[in-house]
């Protein structure tokens, strides 16, 4: 490092002692936490540690996949912008990117497209653990429960550190939720399950799975299609997200796939996470007209409401994604009809965009804000809106999975705690209490 250039490294000084440490900046703006353990009052004292409730500023991994960048609201999946993709690629196209790191040449893009439609059935067993639900059981919950179950299908899944089980087992889920997600909504409606087509593309299939009836050949909408196409491949993946990391954290124990990726699920089932798009649906209903928000404002300024689908722990200007949706929605509204509770989520965006309450908390509109309404209009019930969040985030939990499982600085997930309870005092018989 030439003679004058600053050392990159931190000057720390302890009043408690006066002691003086040097800690080293890595990649620009990181210190390894463990270097804060030297920083001691005594010998024996176990050492600094930082608290931080939600990782708001902890980076637990290092990560190729997605980049994502708040302040300018950029989106990017192994370097390429998330706008280019969705106008360009396909779901299917940018699974590979995201799983094997590039964009694939046409055989290779092939034979990843024939690896999926050839593993879209699930064992027969699983219609019977579907008939063990209520009819009005919540999607959610069923698909947590059946990913979980395709655990004890495929046992050989257990042995995560070999590259080729950890392929198929990726193949087999990506290949087969719309499969379960059309199953859950097929037992909600009481109708008889279709079984997947290997001639139609990823989303026509999902579509047929779920709304064909009777024995006449069904052909969705091809720009209802593209739109459900192009919301997977925005829903694809998004770094160290809430669901991600509890999909690490899992993987971390060496558990297999299918249980790290129920875990994951329930996290995405959570109003905060990907359980957001249901409740913006909700919330967009109780509204019910524009004549009533401001009414609704006053509930969130006040702090009783959250505005869900707004808001979001990275993007501190405009999700790149709900842009995208908003346009992909006047698409699918051209065929399916305007849902009128656009004009409502139009007038809460500009009334939220000038409010003095979200502007100076950088809250803007999320992925989820838009997605439910395009959703609902193609006729989706809302119960299904996390799983359709759940089917192509299947592919980022993989792809962040399987970096996870070959990093050789990663462990088994093990936070510490600053411990606030008791000091330590001796057991009371119950009689003398
Ligand atoms: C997703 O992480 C990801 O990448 C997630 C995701 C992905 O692709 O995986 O992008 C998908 O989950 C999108 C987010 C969907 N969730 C929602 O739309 C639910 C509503 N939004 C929030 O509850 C909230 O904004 C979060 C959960 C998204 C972010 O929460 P943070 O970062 O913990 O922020 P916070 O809750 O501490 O809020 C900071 C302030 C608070 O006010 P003060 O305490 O400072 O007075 O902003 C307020 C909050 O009350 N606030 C909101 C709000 N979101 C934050 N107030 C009203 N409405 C909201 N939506």
């Amino acid at each position: 490092m030439p003679e004058n250039s600053p050392r990159s490294t931190l000057s720390v000084t302890d009043n408690r002692t006066g002691r003086q440490y040097e800690l080293d900046v890595l990649d620009g703006n990181v210190v390894r936490a463990m270097d804060l353990r030297q920083i001691k009052v005594s010998d024996g004292d176990f050492g600094m540690m930082a608290y931080d409730p939600g990782f708001t500023n902890t980076a637990f991994t290092t990560s190729r996949v997605t980049d994502v960048d708040g302040g300018r609201g950029v989106l990017e999946y192994r370097g390429y912008p998330i706008e280019q993709l969705a106008e360009r690629s396909t779901f299917l196209e940018v699974a590979y990117l995201l799983l094997k790191g590039e964009l694939p040449t046409q055989a290779q893009l092939d034979g990843f497209v024939r690896g999926v439609t050839f593993h879209t059935y699930v064992h027969e067993n699983v219609l019977t653990l579907i008939k063990g639900f209520r009819y009005d059981a919540h999607a959610m919950g069923m698909m947590i429960s059946l990913v979980a179950a395709l655990s004890t299908f495929y046992p050989e899944a257990k042995d995560v550190d070999d590259a080729d089980s950890r392929a198929a087992q990726i193949n087999r889920l990506v290949a087969k939720m719309p499969t379960l997600a059309a199953l859950t909504y097929r037992h909600h409606r009481g109708l008889p399950y279709i079984y997947p087509e290997n001639e139609l593309s990823y989303p026509a299939n999902f579509l047929n799975m779920l709304f064909r009836i009777g024995g006449r050949d069904y052909r969705p909408n091809p720009v209802l299609e593209r739109a459900l196409d192009v919301l997977f491949i925005l829903h694809a993946d998004h770094e160290q997200n809430c669901s991600t990391t509890a999909m690490r954290v899992i993987g971390s124990s060496r558990a297999d796939p299918f249980s790290a990726m129920a875990g994951a699920m329930a996290a995405l089932y959570g109003p905060l996470h990907g359980g957001a798009n249901e409740a913006v649906l909700r919330m967009l209903s109780e509204i019910g007209h524009t004549g009533n928000i401001p009414a609704f404002m006053e509930s969130v300024r006040k702090g009783e409401r959250r505005l869900m689908g707004f808001g979001h722990r990275v993007y501190k200007a405009y999700d790149p994604r709900a842009s995208i949706i908003k346009r992909t929605a006047e698409d699918v509204f051209a065929v399916t009809g305007r849902n009128p509770l656009l004009d409502v989520a139009l007038e809460l965006e500009k009334i939220a965009l000038q409010e003095e309450y979200f502007v100076k908390r950088h809250l803007y509109p999320n992925v989820d804000f838009y997605s439910g309404l395009i959703y609902q209009a193609m006729g989706f019930p809302v119960e299904l809106f996390p799983v359709l969040f759940a089917i192509p985030r299947t592919v980022g939990w993989l792809a962040q999975w399987e970096e996870m499982v070959q990093d050789p600085e990663q462990r088994i997930a093990r936070p510490r705690q600053v411990f606030k309870g008791c000091e330590p005092r001796d057991y009371v018989p119950v009689e003398s209490r």
